[in-house]
């Protein structure tokens, strides 16, 4: 480290002696000037260091188990100066539950061009995640890569596909916990054990041209995962799975998510907020362009009796939906446990939501549902150039709306 230092101050200095020569003399033949971020970067490609995980005796066989490997190569690759972090392609690495922890010396490129494929014996996961990856900024995780939870063993134990086996959650696939500066683009993640890719406490992401796909009755796999996430984008990424595609958790602020398409599944979903009578927080909330097909909710908001906080300035724009259920939810009476949940006074306010340039059709005679708390009833509700039909020709689509105060409503069909 000392010696890149010394490197790096030596070149700055042979730089700066260049340019002030070209200064001192009246002219700069290259006719642009000197940036050191620039020259700072040149640097860094040039010490970029490749980790290769089968040089640290990764099989990549589809049947042996890669994790120790893996383990080895993210020790070096993390505590260098500037890494690419390797897993070649046409090749499937077997992995148990693994942990790659940060903070690390300097920027990371986690390459994943092969494909990971989860450890299939449930007794080696003890927690609630697969692959981890904690606490670490500027990261880049790309490659056209796969990466399979193998999940079926999971949702065949699930309580939800047999009811006579006890409710536990299963491993979240991908999980970043606690990142910063991270872009994730360019990947394949399917067969979750439950959900798919979790962003929890992680500040300033970019998430794009990702494909999450798991079957349709698949328990809990939901696609993108949002809790206590600031500035974060989705773009470009096609996602149908067994549950919400992208589901927005308390915590998370400024959200956006571009150019989506999305079904099977439950939808794009903010919460659900409020359970066992917690205090809720988003706020800054983008949907703009989205095709949801066959999806049984649409764009949901939902949130249990009895929490509390406020789910504010929320944008659903550019929509189509194609034989949605529920095309247009706000469900505050939300209800996910076997006991009936009971009427509590307290709720999670929801305040500044924008329905706007919304079509399509729905399967459900309700296109617009709008099930707001009687205590806190949702306030500043517009809707602006909003058709949707009904799916079955001879019927018509309709609104149900308790509770709710529209603010504006503008073309509208069907409306409160
Ligand atoms: C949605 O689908 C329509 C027609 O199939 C297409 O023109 C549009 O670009 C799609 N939008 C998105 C965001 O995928
Ligand atoms: C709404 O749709 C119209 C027509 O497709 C488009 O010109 C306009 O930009 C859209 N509005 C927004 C806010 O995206």
């Amino acid at each position: 480290m000392a010696l890149q230092v010394h490197k790096f101050v030596f070149l700055l200095i042979i730089v700066g002696l260049s340019y002030s020569s070209l200064l001192c003399c009246g002219r700069n033949i290259h006719g642009y000037t000197d940036d050191p971020i620039i020259i700072r970067r040149g640097l860094r490609a040039v010490n970029q260091k490749t980790f290769n995980v089968d040089d640290y005796g990764a099989q990549g066989d589809g049947s042996a188990d890669d994790t120790k490997a893996f383990e080895k190569a993210w020790k070096e690759a993390c505590s260098s100066s500037g890494a690419v972090f390797l897993v070649p392609g046409n090749k499937n690495y077997v992995l148990k539950p693994i942990t790659f922890s940060g903070p690390c010396n300097s920027p990371i490129n986690i390459q994943i061009s092969g494909n990971i494929l989860a450890w299939e014996d449930r007794s080696a996961y003890d927690s609630r995640h697969w692959l981890v990856f904690k606490k670490i900024n500027n990261i880049r995780v790309q490659g056209g890569g796969v990466i399979d939870g193998n999940g079926k063993i999971w949702w065949q134990n699930s309580c939800k596909v047999d009811k006579t086996k006890p409710c536990k959650s299963a491993p979240t696939a991908l999980v970043f916990n606690d990142c910063e500066n991270l872009v994730v683009n360019n990947l394949n993640i399917q067969n979750a054990q439950q959900m798919h890719l979790s962003f929890n406490g992680c500040n300033l992401v970019k998430a794009s041209g990702l494909t999450i796909t798991s079957p349709e009755d698949s328990p809990n796999t939901d696609g993108i995962h949002i809790t206590s996430t600031k500035n974060i984008q989705v773009t470009s990424s096609s996602i149908g799975t067994g549950d919400d595609c992208i589901s927005i958790e308390t915590g998370s602020q400024s959200v956006r998510a571009m150019d989506i398409t999305c079904g099977p599944g439950h939808g794009i979903s903010i919460g659900s907020l409020g359970d066992k009578e917690s205090k809720a927080h988003v706020s800054d909330i983008t949907v703009n362009g989205a095709n949801l097909t066959k999806t049984t909710n649409g764009v949901r908001i939902k949130t249990w009796q009895g929490g509390s906080g406020v789910a504010s300035n929320i944008i659903f724009q550019n929509i189509h939906f194609s034989d949605v259920k529920n095309p247009i939810i706000i469900d505050q009476q939300y209800c996910d446990q076997d006991t009936p949940c009971k009427k509590q006074a307290s709720a999670v306010q929801i305040r500044n939501v924008l329905y706007q340039n919304i079509t399509g059709t729905s399967v459900s005679k309700n296109a617009v549902v709008f099930d707001c708390s009687e205590t806190h009833p949702c306030q500043g509700i517009t809707m602006q150039n909003v058709e949707i039909e009904s799916s079955e020709g001879d019927e018509t689509a309709q609104a149900r709306c308790d509770n709710v105060k529209l603010s504006k409503i503008e073309d509208v069909s069907p409306h409160c």
